[in-house]
Parts: C-alpha cells; sequence; structure tokens
C-alpha cells in the first residue's frame, strides 16, 4: 500500500509538488506541467525500502560510515526510511518533523542521540525550496552529513552537462581516487559516482532542452551519482536503460562532519529552478 503523500502547488504558476511522508521524499515536481525529477518505475513507494528517485534527505551519514557512531546505520542514514510528520501545511509550503520518538526501535538503538529535523518544501516562482533544519534537541554534541540527493530526470544523458565544478577537487568513488576537475562540464559517460568537495553555491545542469539551476547553502558539497547499465542488477531501478533518463545531482554536507553543541541548530537548504 502506498504510504501518505500529498501535493503542494504554485498558486501562480501552477507548479506542483508531491512529498511522500515516508523518508519525507518529494516524488514529483512539476514546473509549468513538466516532470523535473527522475522517479524509477519501479520505486517502492510502501515504506519498505528507501524511494528510488525523487529526493531523498539523507541524515545522518552518507554512504556507510566504517567507524565513528554512525557506523551500525545503514548507507545514507534513516531519514529517508522513517516516517515524517507534517507539522504545517498551506497551499505552497509543508513542514515535515522528525524525532527519535519517530524512529524505528532499531534506528534509535543505531544512534542514540536527541535531535530535532525539520524539513521545509515549498513551490514558488523561484522554483522548488527544500530546507533541512537540524536541532540538537539532547545534552550530548553530535555530528552528522546531510544531503538532498535529488534525482532529476533528462533526456538523453549524453547530451546532460553539470556545469560549475571546473577547479573543484573531487573523490572518485568509481577509481577511489581524488582529482581536480578542469573540464568546463561534467558529462556522465559511464558509471560516475563523484563527491565535489567545498563548490561555489550554483551548479547548473545543461539537459538539453532544459536548463537547471541547482542553487544550495550550507551545502557546500556536491555529488554527481549515474549507475549506468550497473541499475540492471538494482532490484528497485526502472526500465531498465533508465540511466540514460536521469542524473543524480546532490546537495550536500558531505565531505566533513557538521557538530553541533547541545540546544544549537543549522540549517540546510536548496533550490531548484529551471532557467
Ligand atoms: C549516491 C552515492 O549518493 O547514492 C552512491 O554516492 C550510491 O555511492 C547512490 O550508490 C545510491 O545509493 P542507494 O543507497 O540509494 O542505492
Amino acid at each position: 500500500m502506498e504510504m501518505k503523500a500529498f501535493s503542494i502547488t504554485d498558486q501562480k504558476t501552477g507548479s506542483t509538488a508531491r512529498i511522500s511522508c515516508y523518508g519525507a521524499t518529494v516524488i514529483s515536481y512539476k514546473q509549468r506541467g513538466r516532470e523535473i525529477l527522475f522517479l524509477s518505475t519501479k520505486a517502492k513507494l510502501d515504506g519498505t525500502k528507501a524511494i528510488r528517485g525523487g529526493i531523498p534527505p539523507v541524515f545522518p551519514v552518507f554512504g556507510k560510515a566504517t567507524d565513528g557512531p554512525c557506523k551500525e546505520l545503514p548507507q545514507h542514514g534513516f531519514a529517508r526510511t522513517s516516517m515524517w510528520r507534517v507539522i504545517k501545511q498551506d497551499l505552497e509550503t509543508a513542514t515535515l518533523e522528525l524525532t527519535p520518538n519517530d524512529l524505528s526501535e532499531e534506528a534509535r538503538q543505531q544512534w542514540s542521540y536527541d535531535f530535532k529535523l525539520q524539513y521545509t518544501v515549498s513551490v514558488s516562482t523561484d522554483g522548488l525550496h527544500c530546507s533541512l533544519a537540524v536541532e540538537n534537541a539532547g545534552s550530548m554534541p553530535f555530528e552528522y552529513q546531510t544531503l538532498l540527493h535529488t534525482y532529476f530526470r533528462v533526456e538523453d544523458i549524453a547530451a546532460t552537462r553539470v556545469i560549475g565544478l571546473k577547479g573543484h577537487s573531487f573523490k572518485d568513488k568509481v577509481t577511489s581516487k581524488t582529482a581536480q576537475a578542469t573540464d568546463e562540464e561534467l558529462v556522465c559517460e559511464s558509471e560516475t559516482d563523484r563527491v565535489y568537495i567545498d563548490v561555489q553555491p550554483d551548479v547548473q545542469i545543461d539537459a538539453g532542452s532544459i536548463d537547471i539551476k541547482l542553487q544550495r547553502a550550507n551545502l557546500n558539497d556536491v555529488v554527481v551519482w549515474n549507475p549506468w547499465i550497473g541499475c540492471k542488477n538494482m532490484g528497485d531501478f526502472g526500465p531498465e536503460d533508465g540511466y540514460k533518463n536521469m542524473i543524480c545531482v546532490e546537495a550536500g554536507a558531505v565531505s566533513g562532519w557538521q557538530s553541533l553543541a547541545p540546544g544549537a541548530s543549522k540549517q540546510h537548504s536548496q533550490t531548484i529552478s529551471v532557467v
């Protein structure tokens, strides 16, 4: 059974976003009728697995930690696989909340800090705005990573260019090497999984008939991921050649750790607009 989901609509442009409470995942963003996000045809929307597509938020760890306080957690943490509560909703904006009480017993044991996450999604003439506020609600300091794992829908991956990464160093998770981006633009031509560090605030995705601008605040890193033909081996990825029609350009704070003292909070956000 599909988990609870709801839509918000920009009253001026008619742009809409649909949000699943499971994983606070934006599963569709239509700007002037055109879908901007990729959602796998095999995505599980029933709460049995993180949603493959849209914008699953990653917290408190990016990838899989091999040591430290996140080491018991599954890849990309628990935010994308927890049921969030809607605490505020109007026509154009919604805020969802997650606290330890909302977590599974297993997740609570894996990461036992006291926190409050508030995730606000809004649609406006500026585009789709997603903002995650992280609060330390306990008496122990904690560290975290976070990322908005955005799957963009593109017509043709071969004609898709990511612009704005030149000059930044990146960790290549496919080759396990670190390098400096020297090209003006990145075109995926095989499996791509790169973490660009400390990138300037705006990157652009030029995808043929559509140009997308991704603006970030307090999400200094940018991950670019395309599984290429490896998507055939992913049980929830469809269609089989769907890698040709998607690119993940993910705004994150993932190359280091964010520290939060008791009572402190931080805000991380992105805006997606079609230019
Ligand atoms: C990306 C990572 O952010 O997410 C990749 O850089 C990973 O390494 C990808 O494969 C998908 O992860 P998952 O857990 O949703 O299959």
